[in-house]
């Protein structure tokens, strides 16, 4: 670790959160961030200590992981890219569209929608992100497994809408794109839940009841005169893929229009980093890699670029390995470099643990340094 330039970080602070996985936390750690329950009210504040009783609570309630204070991080400035209410707001909107629509297909077999409410969320998302300037995305959204496809539709349409304004789309067509990305999976409410929280592989015939989700969305929407046209195709074609595999229609290339192409990265980015029945998340590096190896086979390439120059691939506060064998900790990212961020080393080649301030690292400049591994203890 000689010879190394290195800068110094000052310990005070107090955005000193990681994430872990529930495994490896322990009673005694105190919680870094709200956690929520399905349907939107705080379970445990930030600032919590957690204990036996608490640990087991967030096992049945199938959280995978939690963000805790670890006093050893530098103090980072991460922000959310959008506010967490507004999260929650929209996340609640679209819980409401959706048993709307179940009860009113029991009752009656007809659905009658009203998604003023998911709309108005959908531009709020659209304002927000508009009033601030090169947003990434650094915090991963750690929900449980029960609220996975309410809290999908808000997060592609975040996601969609950074791509969006990185493709310089105007405002109004900004909101267009998110109304129906907020939508994407409304038709699911048709589908049986049984069938959507299946852990194991769908029969053949269950497959084909979820693969009329984009059709029976569009359907819903159909009638809906102040959800725009444009907002309608994402919902139909959040499937579609260039070679034709997708479906409904098995549309190719440039048949399948940049909204629908939008839509389908941001959703399977958005599934892909997300715990799941049948498999756990990946980490964002992990998700970008998928979607790289996909270009020009489901995806546009030149789309998939544009799309992951949005997302951190070492979110700030991950904990890393380094080829050295040092441990350390992601402070700062230029996103034209992602993969070389500046880090704070916690832990020497001989596994001591440092004290802070942590020497720091610009892996930049650090060329015969890689990130090897991403630490999840
Ligand atoms: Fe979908």
């Amino acid at each position: 670790m000689h010879g190394r330039p290195r800068g110094r970080l000052a310990p005070d602070g107090n955005f000193r959160v990681r994430a872990i996985s529930i495994v490896s936390a322990a009673a005694g750690q105190v919680l870094g961030k709200n956690i929520y329950t399905p349907d939107g009210r705080v379970l445990l504040r930030q600032g919590t200590a957690l204990t036996e009783r608490y640990l087991k609570a967030l096992r049945d309630l199938k959280f995978s992981h939690i963000y805790v204070r670890d006093e050893r991080l530098p103090d980072l400035e991460v922000d959310d890219v959008i506010p967490e209410d507004l999260r929650l707001e929209a996340v609640q909107a679209i819980e409401g569209c959706f048993a709307d629509i179940r009860k009113q297909m029991e009752e009656t077999g007809k659905v009658n929608i009203n998604v003023d409410a998911v709309a108005e969320m959908s531009k709020s998302i659209v304002e927000n992100l508009m009033s601030h300037k090169d947003l990434v995305v650094q915090l991963m959204d750690l929900r449980s497994l029960d609220s996975y496809t309410f809290a999908h539709s808000v997060n592609c349409c975040v996601l969609g809408v950074m791509m969006g304004q990185r493709l310089g789309l105007p405002e109004p067509k900004l909101k267009d794109l998110a109304t129906g990305l907020v939508l994407l999976d409304i038709g699911k409410s048709v589908v049986p839940a049984e069938i959507l929280s299946k852990p194991g592989a769908l029969t053949e015939e269950e497959f084909a009841k979820v693969k009329e989700h984009p059709r029976a969305g569009f359907d819903a929407l159909r009638e809906v005169f102040n959800v725009s046209a444009h907002s309608k195709i994402v919902v139909l074609q959040h499937h579609e893929r260039i070679d034709g595999s997708g479906y409904p229609k098995g549309l190719k290339g440039p048949e399948i229009h940049l909204y629908g192409q939008i839509a389908a990265l941001a959703d399977v980015f958005d599934a892909l980093t997300s715990d799941r029945v049948y498999r756990k998340r990946l980490l964002p590096h992990e998700a970008i890699d998928v979607l790289l190896r996909s270009a020009d086979r489901l995806f546009d390439r030149q789309l998939v670029t544009t799309f992951v120059a949005n997302i951190a691939p070492f979110p700030k506060g991950t904990l890393v390995k380094l080829s050295s064998g040092e441990h350390a900790i992601v402070t700062d990212i230029d996103m034209s470099t992602a993969l070389r961020p500046m880090v704070a080393v916690v832990k020497d080649s001989g596994g001591r643990d440092l004290k802070a301030p942590f020497p720091l690292l610009d892996l930049r400049r650090e060329r015969s340094l890689a990130i090897v591994k991403v630490l999840a203890e």
